[in-house]
Parts: C-alpha cells; structure tokens; sequence
C-alpha cells in the first residue's frame, strides 16, 4: 500500500496556491481539522476554563483532551507532558529547573549539531558553575563523532542534551542505544526529537530517555511543543510559575504565563488528521492512537523516504553539490531533509532562483549555528534547505528539480 497524497494534500487547503513547498523542516501547514478544533474553540468556548458554567468545563474538556492525545501521540501519560510555546521555552525551563538538582562542577554535555534550542539554555548554567562539554561533528559530513561520547561521559556528569534527528544534516540517532550509556555513567538523557517526530513515530517508553521534547507546529500542529519528562523527574524538577504553585502541579509549574488554551484544544486536530488518514487507508484498528500512528507512520516513512531518495539522487549527480549528513536513506536512519551547498556559489542566489519559480524553501544555518559553523560555512548564507512533508507528492519533486537543474545550471 502507498500514501494516497491526493486525498493527503486535500486536507491542506494553503497547499492550492500553486507553490511547492518544501520549507517544512521550518513549519509544516496544519490541515483543516487543526484550523476547525482552532476555530470551534474561539468562537464557541474562548473564556477561562475550570470554572462550573457551561461553556467554561466546555473549554476545559477541549484542552484536556488536546492534552491527553499529545501525550497518547508518544506514548506517555498525561501527567508526563506539558504542553507550552516552543521547545525553545521548554529546554530554557527545564535547564532552570533542574539546576537547583546540580552542584558546581556537576558536568552538562551539548552537542554542536543540535539546534541552538537544545545547546544554548544548558550553556547558560556556566554561570553557576556547571562545567559545559561539547560533544563534536565531523568537520566533513556534520555527523556527531560517536565515540567521543565515551570521553566526555564522566563520573560528573548529570546530563547529555542531543538531538533525536538533526534539522540540517538529517541523521537519526540511535537513541535507545545512546540513553543506555548515559544511564549507565549516572548521566539523565534530554532529547530533541523536533526534526525527528513529523516522520517517524516516537516511543518516549522504548527510548528509555529522561525527558523528549518536538515542536507540534513542524507536525501538521499549531504553535506549540511538547515537554515530557519521567514523572519522578517532573517531580523533582523546581516550580518556574508563581510562588503559590506547589511541585506537584506539574500541569503548571513549568508553564509561567499558563497554557495557551484555543491552541492545545486546537491539538485535537492533529489527532482528527492523523485518524482521517488512518480511516481513508484502511489500516488495521488500534485502540490508542499511538498504535494507530506506527501503522501510518510506515506509509509516511517509506513515502517520504522514496521522494528524499529522487531529490538525493538528483543533487549526488550534479558536479558541485555537497549534501550534508550521508547518503542515501534506504538504511532508514535521515529524515527526509536534504541540506546542500554549493563551493562558490551563494546559498541565497540558488534560493532567489527557486523562490523566483515558486518553490517555497530558504538557507542559512536554521539556528544549527554551530554544525553550519563547523562545515565551514557562514551562517548569513549557511545552507539551502529542501525539508520535504508527506504531502509533498512527485509532481512537487519533479517540479523541484526541474527548479534545481535551472537553479544550478
Ligand atoms: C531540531 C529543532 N529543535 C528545536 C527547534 C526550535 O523549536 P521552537 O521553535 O519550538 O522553539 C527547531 C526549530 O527549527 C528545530 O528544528
């Protein structure tokens, strides 16, 4: 069986502007039923919840459940999640929060791949004496040099932070295997699995990590992240919210300025999405949508991989383009994100020239300064990024690289 995109692209309705985008590593479109749980939550329930009056448990119940599916969506518990603005926000609160746990001297691990979200809020502990290590790339290929993590790990260290997959160089991270050595030096495991989750189905329970973070809005959602974090930890972590708020309050201690309501009822859309197609494909029932999810994910992965695989093909064969991460991604570990530079030719006039054809895509280094940093590249000019969705189809790939062929003529 294969993704049936026609019925796929129908839920998008921006996707009938006549662009082919691919700038989805960036933000992915929401389908209609985002824009309707949204929308039905504005204008029908859009007072403060927790109150007894009806349209107040109304908007209550929409944001519990939004809630509830985010977390059924990678198997977690409710009460494992916190749903927030960004991922950004979430690593800068969890790093506040879990620095009254650490001691000076306590070692914190970062890596240079990693988008700047997961770096920069850990680098800030310096301050309070927290000894930062940085777990480096190939200055080739952009891949994280495995074996230096055994170097870094030491009897002081109390965190690793790193990617579930990388928004530029693509390469999926054997997490299961890296939490298991990070567990085994007394070391808790952060990971970003944003560029990761809109392709593959995540498992927060068989990663074994300590806590997981994604953006939803990389994922057919709005803007919004998803925090989960073992509960003993949640526990433990330090209240972020007002003095009045109690450790146990999960739900709020890591949200100061509280939750964004129309938006986690908007979340339910996700679901209603991901069902949809679910239904249209006559995959096997599952009663969690977790499980509902890996069936879909399968079509999605191997879609998207096929496409990833067409555009690869095509770049590999022209004198000149140098594709970050390896190649190619039949071995099922990169996303279907492609980011390649061209020696002597300036990301943004390869850009100009797509954009001028309708191909919606952008370059820079996409706030993984210091990958860019490292291939050599500046981060003005960085990187052309092609970061393809499901519902790109092979009209859009043939459109994009009848683009690439003028673009780099
Ligand atoms: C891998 C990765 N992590 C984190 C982020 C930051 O996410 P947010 O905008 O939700 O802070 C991004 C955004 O581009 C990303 O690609």
């Amino acid at each position: 069986m294969i993704l049936d995109t026609a019925f796929v692209r129908d839920q998008f309705p921006p996707l009938a502007d006549g662009w082919v985008f691919v700038e989805n590593a960036g933000g992915t479109y929401v389908p209609r039923q985002v824009i309707e749980r949204t929308r039905d939550y504005m204008s029908e329930t859009q007072v403060q919840p927790n109150w007894h009056f009806a349209s107040s448990r109304r908007a209550t119940e929409r944001i519990t459940h939004g809630k509830r599916l985010m977390a059924e969506f990678i198997n977690a518990d409710h009460d494992e999640i916190v749903l927030g603005p960004s991922t950004t926000m979430h690593v800068y609160l969890m790093a506040q929060a879990l620095r009254p746990l650490f001691t000076a001297g306590d070692e914190v691990i970062v890596t240079e791949q990693d988008h700047e979200a997961n770096v920069g809020a850990w680098r800030r502990l310096e301050e309070f004496g927290i000894v930062i290590r940085e777990w480096q790339v190939d200055r080739g290929t952009g891949a994280l040099r495995y074996e230096m993590l055994d170097d870094l790990l030491s009897a002081r260290t109390r965190l690793v932070a790193f990617t579930h997959c990388s928004n530029v160089a693509s390469i999926v991270h054997d997490v299961p295997a890296l939490v298991k050595k990070i567990h085994a030096a007394g070391a808790l495991a952060f990971v970003d699995g944003t560029a990761y989750a809109p392709h593959f189905p995540v498992d927060v329970k068989a990663l074994d990590c300590d806590f997981y973070v994604f953006s939803l809005y990389k994922l057919c959602g709005p803007h919004q992240s998803v925090l989960y974090g073992k509960r003993a930890l949640l526990n433990e972590a330090r209240n972020q919210n007002h003095a009045f708020i109690t450790d146990d309050n999960v739900a709020y201690k890591f949200l100061p300025g509280g939750p964004n309501h129309e938006l986690a009822a908007g979340c339910v859309g996700i679901a209603d999405y991901f069902d949809a197609l679910h239904a249209h494909h006559r995959l096997e029932p599952a009663n969690s949508l977790h499980a509902r999810l890996q069936r879909l994910y399968a079509l999605i992965a191997a879609h998207e991989a096929r496409l990833a695989d067409n555009v690869t093909s095509f770049l590999q064969s022209r004198p000149g383009v140098r594709i970050v991460g390896r190649r190619p991604s039949s071995d099922g570990r990169l996303a279907p994100v492609i980011a390649f530079y061209v020696p002597g030719r300036p990301s943004a006039d390869i850009v100009a020239s797509l954009n001028a054809r309708q191909i919606a895509i952008g370059h820079g280094d996409f706030w993984a300064a210091r990958l860019v940093k490292a291939l050599g590249l500046t981060a003005e000019d960085g990187v052309v990024r092609i970061g393809l969705a499901h519902y790109n189809d092979d009209r859009d790939i043939e459109r994009l690289l009848t683009a690439l062929d003028q673009a780099l003529a």
